[in-house]
């Protein structure tokens, strides 16, 4: 079965006038069908980042982003319209930039199906069945404004699904909920998963979220370093066989510093230098 993303060391660079921001260095990610992702982490370690080269808005400085079978990097403008069509769902931060204010719910949903290439009765079809599944059906004919936030994002979920996407990204989808809606949203994501086989990365601060995933990924310097799956913890191993440590250790093993690596039998102990010997004579 081959990856519906497959990210080997990504890396993209910002640009604006007067200064560069490495946001990606070196990234490696593989996610497989029909798996639910989460990709935590610090603001500004790239996870913005990360899913903008997802959805083909944006195309690494160097490396390797496949997309459902599609190379991000080298994918004609056609073929990314195409990809963000049908194959792919998405759910931008904060449910006002997913969705048409002044439109009915209903339209909302039809609409966001427009590039799938379905008949107008499919996406009717479809839009109703999704805002059932969304618990938003009661409310197809009102507008967006007068939804509350909780209520605008299970719609806006609703509308990223209509095409049927292979893939849902969605960048912090609860974070301006409270408790109870971002349980419902996280129920809603699983829900769609186990429902129609929608392979689902989610870019969350709220640990809620990250345990209703199956892993969850966590980001710090531009790469992925650390992944929790089936409650065990892993370092993720970099292409040049660097791996982060706990920021925990920092005070004991400090950036640039040094550690000896001694190994044993089935594992590696790491001693911290006590003192660098640089001026010894
Ligand atoms: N459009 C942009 N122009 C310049 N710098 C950017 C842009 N987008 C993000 N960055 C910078 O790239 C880094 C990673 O940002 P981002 O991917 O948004 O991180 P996160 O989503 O984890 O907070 C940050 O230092 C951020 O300031
Ligand atoms: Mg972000």
């Amino acid at each position: 079965m081959s990856a519906v993303v497959e990210v080997q060391q990504a890396v993209c660079i910002h640009r604006t006038a007067d200064s560069e921001v490495v946001a990606l260095r070196g990234a490696d990610l593989r996610v497989e069908e029909g798996e639910l992702v989460a990709l935590v982490g610090p603001s500004g370690s790239g996870k913005s980042t990360l899913m903008a080269l997802l959805a083909g808005l944006l195309k690494p400085s160097a490396g390797r982003v496949e997309v459902l079978g599609q190379d991000v990097a080298r994918a004609t403008e056609r073929q990314l319209l195409a990809l963000r069509g049908s194959g792919l769902g998405m759910l931008m931060q904060g449910p006002e930039r997913n969705l048409l204010p002044y439109a009915s719910v209903r339209a909302n949903v039809e609409l966001a199906g427009l590039g799938s290439g379905m008949r107008p009765a499919e996406r009717r079809r479809r839009a109703g069945e999704l805002l059932d599944a969304v618990g938003r059906a009661g409310a197809a004919r009102r507008s967006i404004r007068s939804l509350s936030g909780g209520e605008q994002q299970r719609v806006a979920l609703a509308a990223a699904l209509v095409s049927g996407p292979r893939l849902l990204l969605a960048d912090e989808p609860t974070s301006q909920l409270d408790h109870a809606n971002a349980a419902r949203i996280t129920e809603l994501l699983a829900e769609t998963r186990d429902r129609w086989g929608t392979t689902v990365v989610v870019v969350t601060h709220d640990a809620e979220v990250g345990a209703g995933m199956d892993r969850r990924l966590t980001m710090r310097d531009g790469r992925i370093g650390a992944e929790a799956r089936s409650g065990e913890h892993y370092a993720v191993i970099g292409q040049d066989g660097t791996i982060q440590l706990p920021q925990e250790l920092a005070a004991s093993f400090p950036p640039g510093g040094r550690a000896r690596v001694v190994r044993r039998t089935g594992h590696i102990e790491l001693h911290p230098a006590v003192t660098t010997p640089e001026r010894q004579s």
